[in-house]
């Protein structure tokens, strides 16, 4: 049976292997509490549209896919007997999908009070202004305190499973890893029945580094690995079948993470991936995956630098600040537009040997990120640090954490036609924006500061907020 969900205009179709389990998803888009059109990132909406209509779930059922039917059917043969889901099975599903329930008519209720006082009673919420709706921001955050379980697989082996890099360009990667897998935090359960998500902690960085043979271009290790991993867990467990996926999730900082995760079809389509390299063009889908922020720890530790940042009123004598190689589409045409050209643009292809690298973002008010091989630039997060306005130079870039922040509060996107006009645009910014904006990139830090242990709303927690969002979104049962 193919169920296919219309709500708002979006319709999204979804396999159910209902012969199974009697078990069926549908799409209910939480989502669109935080905003009607949550995933129109490029176009910087503002706020004033009446956005929390309810939305109407519709099912139609549709003729049934010749080839989903024919696979469905060896399949309910093969297994219906032995897998037939037990009374408590059911029972489990039932309450975690009440759970959910309460959680979305909470947001929900939240949501239309966006401005109320509820969330400055305490210092929780720091600055409004960065939140598309700080309310039900606030509100779906502690319900996933609450509520969230997510079960880690235990298979598969070191040094490509259960682990991952901690430093250096792909450090959001391993960081997660090690805390979902092995920190101590309220979300992970060890009752897999309980569990809301589950999470596969392999490490495409890893096996980049151990299955990849230098200058083939040859990807197929890493599909191997990926697909024989789902083979693994949707063979020894029952929770894979039953949703095609649609509640599984892996993340990866590499940017041959899409591609490793084309090892799996319904990974690819179905599943949450959570990736730096969210380029929407390439096949990342806003509705049900997650983009990743991008923070390059050299040595694994923010630099001292960046740890407190100038104050707010520290001169700030650049206008902007760019070094960097020319990898990807939109850096050539950067570097040929200001590289030298122009003594307040500072832009480089290599810095000089006399200048330092963090120092100038601390001394610039605009720090340039333009997308490199990927769509995705630690400068971002090194601008936040510095307090420097981060300017998203990319197209199809997929922000991270978009569907609850208000990028407009703290950046500036800029199209990349638009580039030639770059130093006009910048000095056209008003001392009062620019202030506001940097008012939000301090409001803003803590959700994109990795602690050891982790704290609320830090990145950790707020990764697993995006995931929890898209799980919302998701009916089991
Ligand atoms: C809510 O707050 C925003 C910014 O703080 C303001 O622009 C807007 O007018 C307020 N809306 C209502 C309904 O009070
Ligand atoms: C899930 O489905 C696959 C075939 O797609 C099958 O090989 C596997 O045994 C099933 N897993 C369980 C636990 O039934
Ligand atoms: C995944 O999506 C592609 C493109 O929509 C489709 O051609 C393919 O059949 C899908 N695969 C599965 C297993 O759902
Ligand atoms: C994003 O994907 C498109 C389509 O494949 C590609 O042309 C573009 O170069 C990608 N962007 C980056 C920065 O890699
Ligand atoms: C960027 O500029 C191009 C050409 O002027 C235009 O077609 C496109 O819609 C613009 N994109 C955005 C997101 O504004």
């Amino acid at each position: 049976m193919v169920i296919v969900v219309k709500s708002g205009g979006v319709t999204s179709s979804v396999v159910a292997l209902s012969a199974i389990f009697a078990t069926s998803i549908a799409i209910v888009f939480v989502m669109v509490y935080f905003s009607n059109k949550a995933h129109e990132f490029r176009s910087f909406k503002s706020d004033s549209e009446a956005e929390f209509k309810i939305p109407i779930v519709e099912l139609v059922t549709t003729a049934a896919h010749t080839r989903n039917s024919e696979s469905r059917a060896v399949l309910s043969s093969e297994f219906s007997s032995k897998l037939k889901p037990t009374v408590t099975r059911r029972e489990n599903i039932n309450k975690l999908e009440q759970g959910l329930a309460r959680a979305r008519a909470a947001i929900r209720n939240a949501a239309t009070m966006r401005n109320q006082s509820l969330f400055n009673k305490n210092d929780d919420i720091l600055s409004s202004a960065i939140y598309r709706n700080p309310a039900a921001f606030y509100q779906s955050y502690k319900e996933m305190e609450k509520r969230f379980k997510v079960y880690v697989y235990q298979e598969g082996e070191l040094p490509i499973v259960h682990d991952g890099p901690c430093k250096d360009i792909y450090t959001s990667e391993g960081r997660f890893i090690h805390e979902m897998d092995h920190g101590n935090n309220r979300f992970r359960t060890s009752n897999a029945g309980a569990a809301h998500v589950y999470f596969m902690p392999f490490s495409v960085t890893w096996m980049v580094r151990y299955l990849y043979r230098p200058n083939t271009y040859n990807l197929t290790p890493l599909k191997d690995f990926v697909s024989d991993y789902v083979k693994l867990i949707s063979s020894k467990h029952p929770f894979w079948n039953r949703t095609q996926g649609a509640d599984h999730f892996m993340l990866s900082c590499h940017d041959w993470a899409p591609h490793a995760s084309h090892g799996n079809e319904f990974l690819y389509n179905t599943s949450i991936r959570v990736l730096c390299n969210a380029n929407s063009s390439e096949g990342f889908n806003p509705q049900k995956d997650v983009s990743l922020p991008e923070i390059h720890l050299y040595g694994g530790k923010v630099n001292p630098k960046l740890i407190s940042p100038p104050p707010s009123n520290a001169f700030r004598p650049y206008l902007a600040f760019f070094a960097g190689g020319i990898h990807g589409p939109i850096r050539p045409i950067l570097l040929q537009h200001w590289k030298g050209k122009d003594s307040d643009l500072h832009v480089y292809e290599y810095l000089p040997k006399n200048q330092d690298y963090y120092d100038s973002m601390i001394l610039s008010k605009f720090c340039l990120c333009p997308s490199g091989w990927e769509v995705a630039s630690p400068r971002i997060v090194e601008a936040i640090y510095a307090e420097c306005i981060p300017v998203i130079l990319s197209d199809h870039y997929v922000l991270p954490f978009s569907d609850v922040l208000r990028w407009e509060a703290f950046s500036i996107q800029v199209n990349i036609s638009e580039i030639p006009r770059l130093k006009e645009i910048l000095m056209g910014v008003s001392e009062g924006k620019y202030m506001r904006l940097k008012k939000g990139l301090r409001a803003v830090r803590r959700h994109f500061v990795l602690n050891q242990p982790v704290k609320r709303f830090d990145m950790f927690h707020m990764i697993l907020h995006s995931v929890w969002l898209r799980r919302l979104n998701l009916r089991v049962g």
